[in-house]
């Protein structure tokens, strides 16, 4: 009887994943890519985020802004970790507008580290701070996110999927050229294809073909959206190795109460 409720309990678990798997290759794909964060034990690679900072800062920031990242969160373990007076540089590079110059009318100034990134200079073009965890590469089945639950949310993944998905087919729609991505929901993006493969040259001769950099700028964006994913994941392994502990104690704990009970026998009269 047990074996027959475990057989139709398995099947009935199987059945639907695999038909909505099957169903989702129908619409828009995103293959996974093997970050190097990815997993409980994962972590940010350093010298990938500087990759993909070089990426964000030499192509897509001609469009896109980081508004709610600080030139400072650079320098931070974990991170991009650039030295500071690396950051000061990188800072000062930009411009910002500061009101309190030339008597409360405002000017521009150069950046400190202090100053957030700019916003996207383009109006159409959303900000990607967040991005990579605004959107999702993964779904299902059947809204149980089982697929979430083996692969990850899929942010970077989806970033990666839509800068290699690019058909090179172009069509006009009220006034606005389209481009056809078929990583991309509606299957057309208003964002013209921005890398090719060599966009950028790596000081570190890292390699700089498109599935590289793509990789690379998404696992930046990833950092972008979630600064502090190792401290998250350290706490979290903390929290469960003290739970398990916990737990260990009680069933010992817990034996030891109910021993007389079960064991009559081996109750031992108090030494008089
Ligand atoms: C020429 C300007 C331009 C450049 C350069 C550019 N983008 Fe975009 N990007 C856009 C526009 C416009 C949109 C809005 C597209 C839409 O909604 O159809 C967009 C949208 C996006 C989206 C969001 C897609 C979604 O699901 O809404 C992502 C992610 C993205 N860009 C990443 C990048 C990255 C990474 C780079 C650099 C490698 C980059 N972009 C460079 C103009 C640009």
């Amino acid at each position: 009887m047990l074996k027959h409720l475990a057989t139709a309990a398995i099947l009935a678990l199987a059945l639907p994943s695999g038909a909505a798997l099957a169903a989702e290759e129908g619409g828009h794909h995103i293959e996974n890519v093997d970050f190097s964060f990815d997993g409980p034990f994962g972590s940010y690679d350093r010298n990938q985020l500087q990759r993909g900072l070089q990426v964000y800062t030499q192509v897509c920031s001609a469009c896109h802004g980081l508004q709610y990242l600080t030139y400072r969160a650079l320098g931070e373990e974990g991170g991009p970790d650039l030295p500071e007076d690396q950051v000061r540089a990188y800072a000062a590079g930009f411009e910002v507008f500061d009101q309190s110059l030339a008597d409360g009318a405002g000017d521009f100034r150069p950046a400190t580290p202090t100053d957030h990134f700019n916003k996207s200079s383009l109006a159409n073009a959303p900000d990607l701070t967040l991005m990579a965890k605004a959107r999702a590469g993964f779904h299902g089945p059947y809204g149980l996110g089982i697929n979430q639950f083996f692969k990850g949310i899929g942010g970077p993944e989806y970033i990666h999927a839509i800068l290699t998905s690019y058909t090179g087919e172009t069509r006009e729609q009220a006034g606005t050229t389209l481009y056809e991505n078929t990583a991309f929901p509606s299957g057309w993006i208003a964002m013209p294809q921005p890398l090719y493969g060599e966009d950028v040259e790596f000081a570190d001769g890292a390699p700089n073909d498109l599935d590289s950099i793509s990789t690379d700028v998404s696992a930046f964006l990833m950092w972008t959206a979630e600064p502090k994913l190792m401290a998250r994941k350290q706490a979290g392994f903390v929290g469960v190795m003290m739970l398990a502990l916990l737990a260990a104690l009680l069933y010992f704990t817990n034996k030891r109460i109910w021993a007389p009970v079960k064991h009559p026998e081996r109750r031992q009269t108090p030494a008089e």
